[in-house]
């Protein structure tokens, strides 16, 4: 690959910029931009088509970011913009629901196993609280599990958080039952819930580990919560329930469902979302027809072709593509997880050093126009020709990094 010159000032001026009026100049905690990268991360992107999007300065990238997850099928992808481009044409949000959602909730419950009932929001995080307010209620207890990242509103770490919220949360590590089992013998009727997102690295352990969830929640009457925000649409249509073949009480569906296009449901046991109207969840943006009718789009798509198994085929040429340049090298790094949603690891006994080699990674790839991420999306706009380009490319920056030095200790 000839290796193309690569300015990004204009991005970084407007960042500067940005900063006068934006705290952290971005919305989202992971887009902002790191200093380390200065004068190589692109801040800002201005276009996107297909697996490939352009910066503010021209750059053209290939893109395993996709938007943090949500674009699953691809940037500007035809059926889900027509059919968004359809709504804008009657109207996008009404007095009244629009009979959208009737339809998107009936091809929801087909599709996902632990859904009897469906509501819509837009973002991940409000329906993640959305179950937990659901679970106390039905449980009549306070406490939940969490394990793994729910979205900011279910962050209780950070400051902002009164002590007596806090005292109503407890997050636990992923893969191992033993102490969320140490939890219910000590509190075996406080617990209301135990809600899990996969941790991606170790997905596989969900075999044994969420089927234990499983066991334990219905032997202390808690329930089942399973963030599905990234693996619905992309480990399977119907996320990891499917995948593991566990059922939990409810679940979240966010990302992959409308292709970017902002919406977010929470489904479940028809007893516990019966319960929406007495407990009061409710938005005005709930069911807007933009993200229902690029739902509705999407849902067609999966039905007609093999989305999924792309998802998988793709990210297997990519991991055994960086996995092949690793070893030819002689590089301690490999990707961990499932190949719709793997993690590269570079492997160092000092995680500050193994944090800098994958920033150093991250910035040979930036140069050489493509975008990774701590966890790395295929989308099914990525063609095996896209993806040999980027493992390319991957060939090409490991081996700068090891002529810099980088591996030598
Ligand atoms: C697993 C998981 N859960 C919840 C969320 C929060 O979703 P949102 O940012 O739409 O609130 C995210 C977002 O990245 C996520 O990855």
């Amino acid at each position: 690959m000839v290796q193309r010159k690569h300015d990004v000032s204009r991005s970084w001026e407007l960042y500067d910029r940005a900063l006068e009026f934006i705290p952290m100049a971005t919305q989202t905690h992971s887009k902002a931009p790191r200093e380390a990268l200065r004068g190589v991360e692109p801040c800002y992107l201005v276009r996107g088509q297909g697996c490939r999007v352009w910066d503010l300065d021209g750059n053209e990238y290939i893109d395993f970011r996709c938007a943090l997850g949500p674009v699953t099928l691809g940037y500007r992808f035809p059926a889900v913009d027509e059919a968004v481009r359809q709504r804008l044409e009657e109207g996008i949000i009404f007095s009244y629901p629009h009979p959208l959602e009737v339809e998107v909730a009936k091809r929801l419950v087909e599709a996902i196993p632990c859904a009897e009932r469906v509501r819509f929001l837009r973002t991940g995080g409000e329906a993640m609280a959305a179950t937990f307010r659901l679970a106390r209620a039905f449980t009549g207890r306070d406490l939940i599990l969490t394990c793994g990242y729910h979205g900011w509103l279910n962050v209780m770490s950070r400051p902002g958080v009164p002590e007596a919220v806090r005292s109503v949360y407890r997050a636990l590590p992923w893969g191992d039952a033993t102490p969320f089992a140490q939890a219910f013998r000590e509190a075996p009727r406080e617990i209301a819930a135990v809600s899990v997102a996969c941790s991606y690295a170790e997905i596989e352990k969900g075999h044994t580990f969420l089927a234990d969830l499983r066991e334990l929640t219905e032997r202390y009457g808690a329930l089942l919560i399973f963030d599905e925000i990234v693996t619905g649409f992309r480990l399977r249509r119907g996320g990891a329930q499917e995948y593991f073949g566990v059922i939990p009480d409810l679940a979240v569906f966010s990302k992959g469902i409308s292709n970017g296009v902002p919406l977010s449901c929470y489904v479940g046991r028809a007893e516990v979302m019966d319960l929406v109207e007495r407990v009061v969840i409710s938005s005005t943006f709930g069911g807007d027809t933009l993200g229902l009718a690029a739902a509705r789009a999407v849902l067609d798509l999966y039905a007609k072709e093999d989305v999924i198994g792309t998802l998988w085929a793709r990210g297997q040429q990519l991991h055994e593509g960086f996995n092949a340049h690793c070893q030819r090298l002689g590089i301690a790094a490999r990707f961990k997880g499932l190949p719709p949603l793997g993690q590269p690891i570079f492997e160092h006994p000092d995680p500050a050093r193994r944090e800098e080699l994958f920033l150093r990674f991250n910035a040979e790839m930036l140069k050489r126009g493509v975008i990774i991420y701590s966890v790395c999306y295929p989308n099914y706009s990525h063609k095996e020709e896209d993806v040999a380009e980027a493992v390319d490319a991957i060939g090409e920056a490991l081996e700068a990094m090891k002529d810099q030095g980088l591996f030598a200790s």
